[in-house]
């Protein structure tokens, strides 16, 4: 069974408890990738390019904004949907992104099969990026719970709610590696490691796709951005990328490669640069990579304008040249530049451009079309979208998932979890009473009286047992004494004090980089307002990143990063500080003491001269220390657990057979909880340095108090080979060590030799 074909426990349970139909739409043959597989397809695909005209192609090659839906400002839009329905009828659009929910997408569908010439369907993508209308936590947040399957689950709900709101594509999973936490859209990535993105990546893709794409309950998923864009120059978005190809391959090539593995129906080329070409028409990296080394067949889209903005780049004179140059390296559709509608028929016709080219590229288009069973059946069911919008079952999940997220970063003097009886709580910051900015960036279809704020998920779980008292104590970014005093009266008189600080939604995202990642000042002043009062203080942080915070680290006895957790905020906080859930997430970024040590990462090379404390001639700074705040992989929990008893069983006849290796995990303390696994690898010496540490292996599993589980890995030739000068894959004959624990810097150790 392929893995894009595994079969989801919960869905089969949820769904047939909520009553929701989710059988194919209209076929037995349920197709999981956009590739070229069926032949009747193919006629069909053909002999409507046979029957099209040049502008009719070049319609099908562009995709235009839609013009969200009828319940936004429907005065406004009214001419928008004139337009929209004009360019629909005349067939020269293929493709919208920002139309949704059932009732208008299908009043678009109907002009598209009724009165458009070839009867050709609109594809509609949107930005579904961590939930439809059901908010999940932001995908670094997802990341954090190390549980693919959860992640898995989280899009597969996203998936329904989309599909029934007339949404066939999203433009996720976003795969980028980053190490460079001012970069905005970290938040959208799964953090700096390859082989955590690619088992986050082929999750998401698996989850958004379903078990076929002519369901009403799938949608094509986007690998984006390709490539690289998370490796801009000083953190700043759209910025220059010059890196090896060394570093492509090994660091930004590998969720890409599992998106494609997983099945994933389409890619959208990234508004970079890569060593002086422009992703959006870089062969090496489009043509010769994507497609001829990992066979990706489905359909590449360019990212907003990116096509157009190579004039910009200094890279295409004017358009023409930029949709040429596009259109050659193979990206099929141009979202929103208009290049490919304006430029490519006299292109075509000065003969720069071959027709062949463009009849690929809408067969491509056409091909998804056709899989996502448009053709046979292109309209939503609004019953269906109002049945599955933010249902109970969806909420459940999404509570799960937010607090399955959140990792407890200090917890000095078991602080945390905040005990049944205790009599009074303040409850303060920007964030305690907020039910805007938990739900994150790109959360295009959530909406704020949806979220369940912090002090309501508090009062929900605590009643009138416990006497709770807000106050806001600052904004964001600004604050006074006023607001600063009434906090501290509040901490004054409870027991405990609950600071609930951090990020607005709108200072992580696409193009919301930072070149100072701290709290903000009023934030900071109030957090040591609040400490001075001697009242227990507990920090939770929300954020999109993370956030320089060395006065935290040090004086707070209890911090929790809680992300922007979506929709069951307030409820998922609840759970983790009171410990209905045991915090067992892991951070998937390291996270620094101080913007200066960026770019950080754990799986660094090791130098010349590593850093050493009582040697001046080492790689470090004479002003901070070289380390970070908290490790790759970190995070406490309620409980303890210790490892024991490594083995490491037929190194002799790898790589061709894999490793086996094991460790006894024992959950040593007074509570139940999960562990998250890792397994990490160094290659000691080969003919490329490697890093020092690389991930090739984590489970998170439950272990009870008391017990002991046996935990195993397999090493198999990929996660031992790198590549070689010559760019292709070997494994090295010598010493690898081999590293299990609960972070990237603790845990046992073991050694074996590949001969
Ligand atoms: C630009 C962003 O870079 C991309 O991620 C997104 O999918 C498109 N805009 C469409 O909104």
């Amino acid at each position: 069974m392929p893995a894009h074909k595994q079969t989801s426990v919960f869905f089969g349970v949820a769904f047939t408890v909520a009553g929701i139909f989710l059988q194919p739409a209209f076929a037995d043959d349920a197709p999981t990738t956009t590739s070229r597989s069926n032949p009747e397809i193919e006629k069909r695909i053909s002999l409507l390019i046979e029957n099209m005209t040049l502008e009719e192609k070049l319609g099908q090659l562009t995709q235009q904004w839609g013009g969200e839906s009828q319940d936004v400002n429907p005065g406004a839009k009214k001419q928008a949907l004139d337009d929209i329905l004009g360019v629909v009828r005349a067939g020269i659009a293929g493709s919208f992104l920002g139309a949704y929910g059932a009732e208008y997408t299908n009043r678009i569908q109907k002009v598209a099969i009724e009165e458009s010439k070839h009867h050709i369907p609109m594809l509609i993508g949107n930005d579904v990026i961590h939930g439809f209308r059901t908010i999940f936590p932001v995908p670094l947040a997802e990341a954090a719970t190390w549980d693919v399957g959860l992640v898995e689950q989280a899009e597969r709900i996203a998936a329904v709610e989309a599909r029934a709101a007339g949404t066939h594509w999203t433009f996720a999973p976003m795969v980028d590696v980053c190490r460079d936490a001012r970069w905005g859209r970290i938040v959208e990535t799964s953090g700096e490691d390859p082989f955590l993105s690619a088992k986050m990546a082929a999750a998401r893709v698996r989850g958004f796709q379903g078990e076929g794409l002519n369901r009403n309950d799938a949608i094509l998923a986007c690998a984006k951005h390709y490539i690289a864009y998370g490796a801009a120059e000083g953190g700043r978005d759209y910025n220059t990328v010059d890196l090896s190809e060394y570093a492509l391959r090994e660091t930004h090539l590998p969720s890409f490669a599992a998106s494609v593995d997983a099945g994933v129906g389409s890619i959208m080329s990234a508004f970079n640069e890569i060593n002086g070409v422009p992703a959006s028409a870089n062969d090496m990296t489009l043509r010769g990579i994507l497609r001829n080394e990992l066979g990706f067949d489905g359909l590449v889209v360019s990212d907003w304008s990116s096509i157009t903005e190579m004039i910009n780049h200094g890279y295409a004179a004017d358009p023409a040249d930029a949709a040429a140059k596009s259109l050659a390296a193979g990206v099929d559709m141009d979202m929103c530049s208009f290049s490919y509608r304006d430029t490519l028929k006299k292109s075509v016709e000065s003969g720069r451009v071959s027709i062949r080219l463009i009849d690929d590229s809408v067969a491509r288009i056409l091909r998804a079309k056709f899989v996502l069973g448009l053709f046979d059946n292109p309209y939503a069911e609004p019953s269906l979208e109002k049945r599955v919008t933010l249902s109970a079952e969806h909420r459940a999940f999404a509570r799960k998932v937010a607090a399955k997220s959140m990792v407890l970063l200090k917890n000095d003097a078991g602080l945390l979890p905040l005990s049944d009886s205790i009599e009074s709580i303040a409850v303060i910051g920007p964030l305690a009473k907020n039910q805007h900015d938990p739900l994150g960036t790109w959360s295009l279809n959530g909406r704020d009286e949806d979220v369940v704020s912090v002090i309501d998920g508090l009062k929900q779980r605590v009643g009138d047992k416990v006497l709770l008292q807000y106050a806001q104590g600052s904004d964001f970014l600004t604050g006074d004494d006023a607001m600063r005093n009434e906090a501290v009266a509040a901490a004054k008189d409870a027991k405990v004090a609950l600071l609930f600080v951090g990020e607005a939604e709108n200072m992580s995202g696409e193009a919301y980089c930072r070149a100072t990642i701290d709290l903000p000042a009023p934030q900071l002043e109030l957090v040591k307002a609040v400490h001075a009062t001697g009242t227990p203080t507990i920090v939770v942080l929300m954020t999109g990143r993370p956030i320089v915070i060395p006065w935290i680290s040090e004086n707070i006895q209890a911090i929790v990063e809680a992300w922007h957790p979506g929709v069951e905020c307030g409820n998922a906080v609840a759970d983790v500080l009171f410990g209905d859930e045991n915090p067992a997430a892991r951070l998937p970024v390291t996270w620094p003491r101080h913007v200066g040590q960026i770019p950080l990462y754990y799986n660094h090379k090791m130098t010349g001269r590593p850093p050493a404390e009582n040697n001046r001639y080492t790689s470090k700074y004479i002003d901070i220390p070289w380390t970070p705040q908290y490790p790759f992989g970190f995070g406490l929990s309620y409980t303890t657990f210790a490892y024991a008893n490594l083995t490491i069983e037929g190194a002799a006849s790898a790589p061709s057979n894999p490793i086996k290796v094991a460790v006894d995990v024992t959950n040593t303390g007074s509570r139940d909880g999960d562990e998250v696994v890792q397994l990490y690898i160094r290659d000691l010496v080969a003919s490329r340095t490697r890093p020092v540490r690389e991930l090739k292996g984590f489970k998170r599993l439950s272990i009870p108090k008391g017990e002991t589980k046996q935990v195993t890995f397999e090493l198999t030739r990929d996660h031992l080979s790198f590549y070689g000068v010559d760019m292709k894959r070997i494994v090295e004959p010598g010493r690898f060590q081999v590293f299990v624990g609960p972070n990237c810097t603790t845990g046992v150790e073991g050694e074996f030799e590949i001969k």
